[in-house]
Parts: structure tokens; C-alpha cells; sequence
């Protein structure tokens, strides 16, 4: 028996090269244990939410739940200030306006701060707008010279090193545009939409620093299992960059869209669940402390995060290595705390390392506090769809082909999302 264990695994491993080549890592649909998920709809102490009144009470007791057990806890926001430092009156063959905004963190310019790239068509007074963060500098999302190099810790990859593109964690000119691909930034403008975007880096740098850099070293290393890791720390900058847009011109603020990938679809999930001003909150596969439920223990799992990026969540997440039914909450829970906002879920085919049926499961089960609040949810449906089919209302979901990435059709679907605000 023992035997021919092994061998089946060997197989299994051998034709599983996509899933990152982890042979520890369960992508087998027939392996996803049996598992029981708690109801957005019932309290912790077992009675039921029958109204949206009830509702208000169950989110504030749910959010504080991920907040204690999983995102940490974020420190009460000062009032931030902020600088325009360039402006590019004719942009993009004048179709577009393009600012540059230093946002003060605490409203104190010796403080932590980020730098916003603001670009805004001309063509609307108040555009509909999506707020982004983005992994390697606001100047590799196009390709103009104006765009300022970041000055803050950058993440390295081996390819980054290579090509010169990072130097000893400092961004580099050779850098510029190189992500074009994952931002249209033509086609929004085109389209009427703005956009935002920011180095996430700027706010807190994505490394285990014991709190001695970012946003964490202002606010100084808290006490606890409770204390917000850097998933949080992105997500409050998010909310500092919306007290921005709700006073930019050029930006309608009741029609921003929080949109993230993989760590940083996390974090707009995070950012749409605290902070109520994001009208549509988009998750680019966002996988495991994203999107995918915890339970079904396929692809990355709880265990696999917390060794990795061990600075991400909060201590408290750590209890659950290997423990996914401990947990008092799942993910389609954190869906639920978005409603009745619209809420875009997306994942690929081939990321299995995300589980794209787990991200589906998590956006059809926060269908019914959408339908209790009012709202028609994804529908009903409780099959993930077709891939390339997307579906849903105020929930929307797809399954694209291709790899963990960030593509045309997935910004199309994004583009439909925000003009129907
Ligand atoms: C790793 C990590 C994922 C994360 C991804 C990313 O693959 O395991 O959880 O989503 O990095 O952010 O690029």
C-alpha cells in the first residue's frame, strides 16, 4: 500500500509542473478534505441575522474577527496632507491629466509618505477612478519620463538583479515602462476612467523587518498577537490615498475602485472590507489570504503563507498553521464584509496556487448577505462558470485562461464594472 502511495505520487508530481512545481501542495480536487464553514448569517453565539439592522451588528463582529485573528489590527488614522508636485496639464497626446501627489501619512510632512501617480481623463469632470497599488514603481506602469523613480526600499527579484533593473533595492531607470503590459492605462483613459497607482513598497516594505521600517517604525512596534501586519499596513495607505481622491479634482470619489493582484488583491479585499468608501473593491488573484477559502486546504495553504511571509498577518494567524477549521472565520466572509458594494472576484485557470474554485466558492457564499442587504449577489449560481465566462451582479466573478497575471480581458471586465457604478 505504502508503495503504491509513493508511486502515485510520483505521478501526481511529475504532471503538475504549473502548480509551482511543490509536490507538497495539494491540487487534486478528490484531495480537498471535508470541511464545515461558518455562516456569514449566524452570530458567534449561534442565533441568526434576520435583518440588515442585525447585519451591521454581525459585520462589525465578523470584521473585528479578521482584524484579530488574521490582518491585525491598524492604529486610528490622523489627518492626512498632501502636495501636488508635478502636473502634467497635456498627457498622453493631451487626452489626460497627470499629477504626482505626496500623500502625508500623519499630516506631517518629516513623517511617512507615498507617492501617488494620478492621471485623470480630460474628457469627464469627475472621472470614475481605480485606486492601485503596483509592485515595482509607479514609473514602470508606463513609459513616460515624467514618471518619478521611487526612492524606498525595492523588492529584488533574481530577473530584477540581472537586468539591472533593481540595484541593492533602489529602482532604476531601465525600469521604466517594463509593466506596461499589466496596465492599459490608454484604454481607462480612453474609456473615462482614472486611474491611481502607488508603489506599495512606499507605504511598508514587503520584508520582515521586526517593525523598524514604513508605517510600521512611525507607529512604533505594538504589543501582541493583535498588532497589523504588512497586508494592513498596505490597506490603511489605500485609505490615506482615498482621503486624497475625496477632495482631487477630476476624481468622482463615490466611484473608486480598490484593485489589487495576488499579495496586493489581498489587500484591496482588506482595503474594500474597512474602509466603506470603495465603491467596487477588485481582487486579481488573490489566492490564499485573498480570496480562497482557508478550509479547502488547496494550493498555498494557511501553514505555507505564514512561514513564507511571515510579516504579512498578524501573529494570531499563526495558530491556524495546519488548523484551517479553527479559524472562526473563512473567506467568503471577508467578501461579505464588502456589501452591499460591488465586489469583482477574478482568477486563472492555471493558478493553482490561488485555487480558483476556492475564490469562485468565496464569492458565491457571500451571496446571501448581499440578497439580505438587498442586493442580487452573483445570482445564484454554485458552479464556477465556464473560463472566459463572467458572471454575477454586484458580486461579479471569471475564470480566465492563462497564468497568474494581470491581462486585457481582466481589465475589460473591470472597465464594465466601474462604468456600471
Ligand atoms: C507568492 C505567495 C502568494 C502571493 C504571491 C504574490 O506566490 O505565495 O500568496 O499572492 O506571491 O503576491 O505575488
Amino acid at each position: 500500500m505504502k508503495h503504491l502511495f509513493l508511486i502515485s505520487t510520483l505521478t501526481f508530481a511529475a504532471t503538475v509542473a504549473t502548480a509551482q512545481n511543490r509536490p507538497d501542495v495539494n491540487i487534486d480536487e478528490a484531495k480537498v478534505p471535508k470541511f464545515e464553514l461558518p455562516d456569514p448569517l449566524v452570530f458567534e453565539d449561534g442565533s441568526a441575522v434576520k435583518t440588515p439592522d442585525d447585519w451591521k451588528k454581525r459585520r462589525a463582529e465578523t470584521l473585528g474577527l479578521f482584524a484579530n485573528e488574521m490582518y491585525g489590527n491598524a492604529p486610528t488614522a490622523a489627518k492626512i496632507t498632501s502636495k501636488i508636485t508635478k502636473t502634467i496639464p497635456d498627457f498622453m497626446d493631451g487626452k489626460a491629466l497627470m499629477r504626482e501627489v505626496e500623500v502625508y501619512l500623519v499630516g506631517d510632512e518629516a513623517g511617512p509618505s507615498l507617492t501617488m501617480l494620478l492621471i485623470t481623463p480630460k474628457s469627464v469632470e469627475k472621472a470614475p477612478t481605480f485606486l492601485t497599488l503596483n509592485f515595482s514603481g509607479n514609473h514602470t506602469v508606463h513609459s513616460s519620463p515624467e514618471i518619478t523613480i521611487p526612492t524606498s526600499w525595492m523588492r529584488m527579484s533574481g530577473d530584477d538583479k540581472k537586468s539591472g533593473r533593481v540595484i541593492k533595492n533602489k529602482a532604476q531607470e531601465s525600469a521604466r515602462g517594463f509593466k506596461v503590459n499589466r496596465w492599459p492605462i490608454e484604454k481607462i483613459i480612453d474609456s473615462g476612467v482614472g486611474i491611481a497607482t502607488i508603489y506599495y513598497g512606499d507605504i511598508d516594505p514587503d520584508f520582515d523587518d521586526g517593525f523598524k521600517n514604513g508605517l510600521h517604525a512611525h507607529f512604533g512596534k505594538p504589543d501582541g498577537p493583535k498588532a497589523w501586519g504588512s497586508i494592513a499596513s498596505w490597506a490603511w495607505g489605500l485609505s490615506r490615498a482615498m482621503d486624497f481622491l475625496e477632495t482631487a479634482d477630476g476624481v468622482d470619489p463615490k466611484k473608486v475602485a480598490v484593485f489589487g493582484h495576488s499579495r496586493l488583491g489581498k489587500t484591496s479585499l482588506w482595503a474594500g472590507a474597512t474602509d466603506e468608501r470603495f465603491a467596487l473593491t477588485i481582487s486579481n488573484d488573490s489566492g490564499c489570504g485573498g480570496a480562497a477559502l482557508n478550509r479547502r486546504r488547496f494550493g498555498e495553504k494557511v501553514k505555507r503563507i505564514n512561514t513564507s511571509f511571515p510579516h504579512w498577518f498578524c501573529d494570531n494567524f499563526l495558530k491556524y498553521n495546519d488548523k484551517e477549521n479553527d479559524l472562526p472565520i473563512d473567506q467568503h466572509q471577508l467578501i461579505s464584509l464588502i456589501a452591499p458594494r460591488m465586489v469583482y472576484v477574478a482568477s486563472a485557470e492555471e493558478d493553482t496556487w490561488a485555487d480558483p474554485k476556492g475564490e469562485f466558492l468565496s464569492a458565491t457564499l457571500a451571496s446571501p448577505v448581499y440578497e439580505l442587504l438587498g442586493k442580487p449577489g452573483i445570482g445564484g449560481l454554485s458552479e464556477q462558470p465556464a473560463v472566459n465566462t463572467p458572471v454575477g451582479e454586484t458580486i461579479r466573478y471569471h475564470v480566465r485562461t492563462g497564468k497568474h497575471d494581470v491581462t486585457d480581458f481582466d481589465w475589460e471586465q473591470y472597465l464594465k464594472a466601474i462604468k456600471s457604478l
